[in-house]
């Protein structure tokens, strides 16, 4: 659901894991698609390899332990 008005947002990377996003209404993936965000702060993928784009589904985590991430 988008806000009325102007929002904040900040973006928070995390360390060999996904870039946390607060105040977003819409996060745009790589594929220009947007989604809609409906949680004060959501995960967004940093890795590329997540099977539930843009969000972090926690594989980063297995890559990081293969030594892959
Ligand atoms: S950063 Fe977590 S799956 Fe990509």
């Amino acid at each position: 659901m988008r806000r009325e008005g102007p929002t904040e947002v900040s973006v928070e990377p995390c360390p060999d894991g996904p870039i946390l996003v607060r105040g977003a209404d819409i996060v745009r993936g790589v594929d220009g698609r947007e989604h809609e965000v409906t949680r004060p702060v959501v995960a967004v993928c940093a890795c590329g390899m997540s099977g539930r784009a843009p969000w972090c589904d926690g594989t980063h985590k297995v890559l990081a332990a293969k030594g892959e991430g």
